[in-house]
């Protein structure tokens, strides 16, 4: 640990202070559509008790058009809020604290319903999103705004925005999908308007007091993908509404990879 002095000292956040520096990065395991979350209780207060000082949970949908397959878990009834606060309790007694992750899968979902920014078909998914219009821009804000508030009805410390990794978000920000000519296209300055208003209504809902962390891609992969000085102002942008925390994703907006066959609903792997 020498070579790595601040890695277990605590970490001050203004209103509230992380034990150490350690960051449970998010990893969706499939246990969150069993049910049993107890299980998933379980699985998130053994790495607490381990010493996490923070936990991000694998991505929760914000609406039903946004979950990565049909039935995708998140937080849409009482009965998810009661469920998810048998995990934040859990994490809780085990000393750590916990995020709960909010993974719009845009074009990326495997659904007849997806939406995304452009009507482009993503090489992973066989729906083409439809293309959403003003109201539905405001809906999905609206979504991502209502999970953050339930979210910290379950108990959750903090919610993660999934900005990265070719999801809907990232689907505004890159050209290669983002073909709109409104205010949520064209400019850099209009593809960055949905992030940023995400943020800041989530912000505005939740007041101070609560951990928002902001997922985003260091390098998009993708022809014309914003360079890596891009994201630094990006991220520069992006803490203007007060996020607490960034956490870097590696890369991607499909295709720049070879086409992956399909997602099976049953095997769900986001990420
Ligand atoms: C099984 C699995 C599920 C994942 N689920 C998510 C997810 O729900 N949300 C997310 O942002 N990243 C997800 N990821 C990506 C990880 O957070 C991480 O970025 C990725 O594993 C690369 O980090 P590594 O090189 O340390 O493995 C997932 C990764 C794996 C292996």
């Amino acid at each position: 640990m020498t070579q790595y002095p601040h890695m277990l000292a605590p970490l001050d956040l203004g209103f509230t202070t992380l034990k150490n520096r350690i960051l449970m990065g998010s990893m969706h395991t499939g246990l969150e559509e069993t049910k049993d979350w107890n299980r998933v209780a379980e699985f998130y207060g053994e790495r607490a008790r381990g010493g996490v000082a923070l936990i991000v949970t694998g991505g929760m949908a914000p609406s039903r058009e946004g979950g990565v397959f049909p039935g995708a878990a998140g937080l849409f009834t009482d009965e998810d809020i009661a469920n998810h606060k048998v995990v934040t309790d859990r994490v809780h007694e085990g000393g750590g604290k916990i995020a709960m992750q909010i993974l719009h899968a845009g074009r990326y979902a495997y659904g007849p319903e997806c939406v995304s920014s452009s009507a482009i078909k993503s090489p992973i998914s066989p729906f083409p999103p439809k293309e959403l219009d003003e109201e539905g821009i405001e809906k999905q804000i609206q979504d991502f705004v209502t999970a953050t508030v339930r979210a910290r009805e379950a108990g959750y410390d903090g919610v993660e925005i999934m900005g990265s990794e070719g999801y809907f978000l990232n689907q505004f920000i890159v050209t290669h999908v983002n073909k709109r000519t409104d205010r949520w296209g064209g400019s850099y300055e209009n593809r960055i308007r949905l992030p940023i208003e995400v943020v800041r209504r989530c912000r505005e809902a939740v007041g101070k007091d609560f951990i928002i962390i902001y997922r985003l891609s260091m390098i998009d992969l993708v022809p014309n993908g914003p360079p890596m000085m891009r994201w630094c102002n990006s991220r520069k942008r992006l803490k203007k509404p007060a996020p607490r925390l960034s956490t870097p994703a590696s890369a991607g907006t499909r295709p720049a990879f070879p086409p992956s066959p399909p997602r099976s609903p049953a095997a769900p792997s986001p990420g």
